[in-house]
């Protein structure tokens, strides 16, 4: 906490501090470059109404950042949620939920009430932070949402993403915002799982999913860290893409949506767990 509390959180809008954030940038998204926004394009899509949060610490260093931009999708209105990054050095201090509860209290204050981005269903830090610190929903999967040309941006896999869905007034958001968010109420001990994770030659991996499950809860198995296996296993990699991408969808279509994620810790194993609830 002691910290978090010197960091302090700044709307900008100078050009000069849009170069800081093309800096935290570059050593957030390393090994992606092409992801990268330059300052003047920043610049000029806060000028038409983006929002950029920049987070400080005392010694005027940007460590992290939010950007998002008031548009339409799909007949809502919305802010779409750009980019989230904190730097290495400043991860698990709580600051990645702060930039973005302070983005929700500036989206409010437009009058918009919702806010969506997408998330890498492999990204088990992320699913974690969305869905549980911040409340967000989604039963939307989208396949190679930004295509995989050159590996560009997922080191050679298919680009699936979930489109998160932020109701920025709903009572379950809010009370993230206290910081007492709701957890999924099931019995772990009868949880089911879609399927199950099984060493292959040393490396983890998932088995074939069982898409027939009529269960409330259904459990999801995730790797804790889903990037050092895309390069070390690349095939196996590929195999939790496209396991995750049969089932997530797959009970999407039968009215389930991802309400929780555990922890290694909270799933007493060495995997994430997402829960699929209808
Ligand atoms: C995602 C990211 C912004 C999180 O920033 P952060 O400052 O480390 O996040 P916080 O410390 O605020 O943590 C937020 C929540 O995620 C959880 N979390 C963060 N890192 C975690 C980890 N390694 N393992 C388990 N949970 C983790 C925290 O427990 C916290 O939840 P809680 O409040 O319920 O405990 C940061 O990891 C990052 O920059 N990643 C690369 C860029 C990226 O993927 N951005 C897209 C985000 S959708």
């Amino acid at each position: 906490l002691g910290a978090k509390t010197e960091i302090e959180i700044r709307k900008i809008d100078k050009i000069i501090d849009f170069f800081g954030i093309t800096e935290v940038q570059k050593q957030v998204w390393i090994n992606c470059p092409l992801v990268i926004t330059s300052p003047h394009l920043v610049k000029v899509h806060v000028d038409m109404g983006a929002l950029v949060l920049g987070a400080y610490a005392p010694d005027g260093q940007v460590v992290g950042f939010v950007y998002s931009f008031p548009g339409h999708r799909r007949g809502e209105q919305m802010h779409w949620s750009h980019m989230l990054g904190v730097i290495p050095d400043h991860r698990r201090k709580g600051l990645g939920k702060l930039l973005k509860l302070r983005q929700r209290a500036e989206i409010l204050k437009t009058g918009i009430e919702l806010c969506s981005w997408t998330f890498d269903p492999l990204q088990a830090v992320n699913a974690r932070l969305n869905i549980v610190a911040l409340g967000a929903r989604t039963s939307e999967y989208l396949v190679d949402a930004y295509g995989s040309e050159g590996g560009y941006l997922d080191g050679g896999l298919p680009t699936d993403r979930l489109v998160a869905k932020w109701e920025l007034t709903h009572p379950r958001v809010v009370e993230c915002a206290e910081g007492r968010p709701e957890r999924a109420s099931f019995s772990p001990r009868d949880l089911q799982m879609a399927y199950q994770a099984e060493k292959v030659r040393g490396v983890v991996s998932p088995s074939k999913p069982d898409l027939s499950l009529k269960d409330s809860h259904i459990g999801l198995i995730v790797p804790p860290e889903i990037n050092g296996l895309k390069s070390s296993h690349p095939k196996t990699a590929l195999r939790w893409r496209l396991v995750v991408r049969q089932t997530i969808p797959g009970y999407f279509e039968k009215g389930y949506s991802l309400v929780d994620c555990l922890t290694p810790r909270e799933s007493v194993s060495p995997n994430f767990v997402y829960i699929l609830h209808r």
